[in-house]
């Protein structure tokens, strides 16, 4: 009864350093505004010269970008300033309609708008920044986690602090000490993991596999062992550990990410379809009937 309409395509670009569950939220709610979402994933050279060195290189943001299960294609190299030309490819190459950038102000060492183009022609769109996470944020736990390990090794700690706080403009706070002050400012409502969630569960037949871990700062390994793990049945379950579990077997100063926000990181991916939210360590016969 319908005439065919021709699928809107949105695209969404963005550094994804260290790939958390902020840039995931934004990636979803971009894929929202239309039926296809492209990601142009900015290259190494224009993130330094932007803001300074990234910690993940070009490769594996990719890996992690393309591992999200709302993307449907990633552009390596994309400018962090969106040019004319590029511009123009996106919309006749790429059959783009609108472009899409999180409601944080996004700046050019000059002080302009890197998306006014896009604004000016009236192809740009905005979607709401997540709270409570950054990969500088990201960042400042990890520091504060090497500190704590040995007080007395200051070399990781600093070369990384340096390294990653030339140009990132925002002050790395690592200044507190005891793992109290290690705080995740993220609020876990029921909504964001429905938001994160698949609706289907197993079939009847289904093969379900099975695997756990602590899945903690989400990164192209972990998407590497899911994807085979994945193609090992029809229904991949992943069971994430609690703080506690992780704390005792590695050490009082991790998880650096805790079990809400490795959660959305593991059910953001598209290998997966199910997540226990505090699995335990050892697999009963009970639980693997279950
Ligand atoms: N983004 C978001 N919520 C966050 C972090 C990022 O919605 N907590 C969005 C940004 O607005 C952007 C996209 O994710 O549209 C990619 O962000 P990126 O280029 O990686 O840079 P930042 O905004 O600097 O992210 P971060 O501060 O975490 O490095």
């Amino acid at each position: 009864f319908h005439r065919r309409r021709r699928p809107v395509r949105v695209y969404m670009d963005g550094c994804f350093d260290m790939m958390h569950y902020g840039h995931c939220n934004a990636l979803r709610q971009a894929r929202a505004l239309g039926d296809q979402l492209v990601v142009g994933v900015v290259s190494d050279d224009e993130i330094t010269a932007n803001k300074g060195p990234p910690v993940t290189p070009l490769n594996e943001r990719m890996v992690m970008v393309g591992a999200v299960k709302w993307v449907d294609d990633v552009i390596p190299d994309a400018p962090y300033a969106i040019t004319e030309d590029f511009m123009n490819k996106l919309f006749t190459e790429y059959n783009i309609d609108y472009i899409i950038h999180g409601d944080d102000p996004c700046l050019l060492p000059d002080g302009t708008d890197a998306y006014a183009l896009a604004k000016n022609a009236g192809r740009y769109k905005q979607i709401k920044r997540t709270e409570g996470v950054s990969t500088t944020d990201i960042v400042g736990r990890m520091l504060l986690c090497v500190r704590e390990r040995s007080v007395s090794d200051r070399h990781n700690h600093s070369s990384l602090q340096r390294q990653f706080s030339s140009g990132h403009g925002q002050k790395i706070d690592d200044s507190g000490s005891g793992s109290g002050t290690r705080i995740s400012h993220f609020l876990p409502t029921s909504r964001r993991i429905v938001q994160f969630s698949n609706s289907r569960g197993p079939g009847p037949d289904s093969r379900i596999v099975y695997i756990d871990g602590a899945f903690d700062l989400f990164h192209a390994g972990h998407v590497e062992i899911l994807r085979l793990a994945r193609g090992l049945g029809d229904f991949l379950l992943v069971g994430i550990h609690t703080d506690q579990t992780i704390s005792s077997t590695r050490g009082p100063h991790r998880p650096i990410m805790n079990l809400h926000e490795r959660s959305l990181s593991v059910l953001a991916c598209r290998y997966v379809d199910e997540v226990i939210i505090g699995a335990p360590w050892d697999i009963s016969k009970d639980m693997a009937t279950h």
